[in-house]
């Protein structure tokens, strides 16, 4: 990190803060020494302007629309590679060579089976449950199964639960799939690739032979490949304060999973197609259109606007193309796709979008396919989990393995009432 400084007055005292360089991307003012040095906080509910770690794994350039993991940009990264390998890249800052992808991907496979007991778990839900709470509940539960692996001191420990979240996600989001639909649960098979095994779990009965399409293994695959990693987004934030106190991995991961439920975050892809399917047709976009405008009301357009791109999510461009290739791999259409393609369209030439610079993420079109594949809409969320693991893991590790990290402890602007004296309950 090069140094500058920045100067602070503050009540008539004159102060030097450091200011660092990464190696692309915005300077930061380091203010760590603010409070001893002044009495004052910073102030930045939503943390705007805040950077709250240093990280070599995932960089967003928002203006230009570029997202890049270890270096390497998404769109590449899509169009050549496998999420086994983009999960190798994110756990370890290279590109595997093809001894180091089969090494990982067989340490991946041989931990897919969950404990048996944990199976027992689902059957406390209701079945109309929302499989992100089952997620929730049944991730956390695995300290309690896994605890031999939970000595977060100890880095190979740490790298064991890491294979171990990213093995067990999968068969445990076609577990909760399975259970809302009242189908008996399907063991992994070994012999599948990682997304393939998934698609086998969740759409297997024992009743019929299942065969993997691989032009839909591999669009799932490039989905889970582009929800990834993403910075320091709200999930991740949480995973590392979670992990900031020494909470365990895996109860940081439910601590993620419940954070990117919220519909601002891995919520928006269901929130998505659910609005697609309400406009229905595009002659009523309109006013929808309208609605999200409007400051009156709560509407706004889901999978649209992002805290970072004020340009076109890269994520979305790959997803679009994507949609096209499920459709044909499956010979199947969806008349929503040609209402999501003419909001698009529609928005992206009001002034209201282009003044704010609301363009369509990740989200808009991926609900389209995931669909098409034959997902219920409360599974999308699932599958933005069950990819974003690799990435939470990943930036946990990244954490953990700093000498330097603290507990995560922001401050507050108090304002609250002043001082005053208890008043007895008879007196009041
Ligand atoms: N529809 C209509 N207006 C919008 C939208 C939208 N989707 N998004 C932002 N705006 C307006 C907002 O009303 C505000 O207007 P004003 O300045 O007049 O008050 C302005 O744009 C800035 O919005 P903001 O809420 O201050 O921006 P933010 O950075 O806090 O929020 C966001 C980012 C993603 C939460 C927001 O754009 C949003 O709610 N989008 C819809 C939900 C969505 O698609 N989320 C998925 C994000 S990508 C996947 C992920 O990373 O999880």
């Amino acid at each position: 990190m090069s140094e500058n400084q920045a100067t602070l007055n503050i009540d008539g005292k004159t102060i030097d803060l450091p200011v660092h360089s990464g190696t692309i991307g915005p300077d930061v003012i380091d203010v760590r020494k603010l409070y001893a040095q002044t009495g004052a906080f910073t102030y930045d509910p939503g943390f705007t302007s805040t950077a709250s770690c240093d990280s070599a794994i995932t960089y967003i350039d928002g203006d230009e629309g570029v997202l890049l993991h270890r270096g390497y940009p998404i769109g590449q990264l899509a169009e050549n590679s496998s999420f086994m390998e983009v999960s190798y890249l994110l756990l370890n800052g290279e590109l595997p060579s093809q001894a180091e992808l089969d090494d990982f991907s067989r340490t991946i496979t041989r931990h897919t089976m969950v404990h048996e007991q944990l199976s027992s778990f689902y059957s406390g839900f209701r079945r109309d449950a929302h499989p992100m709470a089952v997620m929730c509940g049944v991730v956390g539960a695995l300290s309690a199964f896994y605890h031999d692996s939970t000595d977060i001191a100890d880095p190979v420990l740490r790298k064991i639960s890491s294979h171990r979240l990213i093995a067990k996600i999968p068969t445990i989001a076609a577990m909760a799939y399975k259970y809302s639909v009242g189908q008996p649960f399907v063991y992994p098979d070994n012999r599948l690739s990682y997304t393939g095994n998934f698609l086998r779990m969740t759409f297997a009965v024992p009743a019929e032979e299942y065969h993997v399409v691989p032009e839909v293994e591999k669009a799932l695959d490039r989905i889970f490949i582009l929800h990834a990693d993403h910075e320091q987004n709200a999930s991740t934030s949480t995973v590392r304060l979670a992990g900031s106190s020494g909470a365990n991995p895996f109860a940081c991961m439910a601590a993620g999973i419940a954070c990117l439920w919220g519909p601002a975050h891995g919520g928006a892809n269901e929130a998505a197609l659910n609005m697609l399917r309400e406009i229905g047709t595009p002659d009523r976009i309109q006013h929808y259109i309208d609605r999200a405008k409007d400051k009156n009301d709560p509407f706004r357009l889901m999978g649209f606007g992002h805290r970072v791109y004020k340009n076109y999510d890269p994520r979305a461009t790959v997803m679009q193309s994507t949609v096209r290739e499920v459709f044909q791999a499956l010979n199947v259409t969806d008349p929503l796709f040609e209402t999501a393609l003419r909001l698009e369209e529609i928005a992206l030439s009001d002034p209201y979008f282009v003044e704010k610079k609301l363009f369509p993420n990740v989200d808009f079109y991926s609900g389209i396919i995931l669909s098409a594949i034959g997902f219920p809409t409360t599974m999308f969320t699932v599958l933005f989990a069950l990819a974003r693991t690799v990435g939470w893991v990943a930036q946990w590790n990244e954490m953990i393995a700093d000498p330097g990290q603290k507990i995560g402890r922001p401050r507050q602007l108090y304002t609250g009432p002043t001082p005053r004296d208890y008043v007895p309950l008879a007196q009041r």
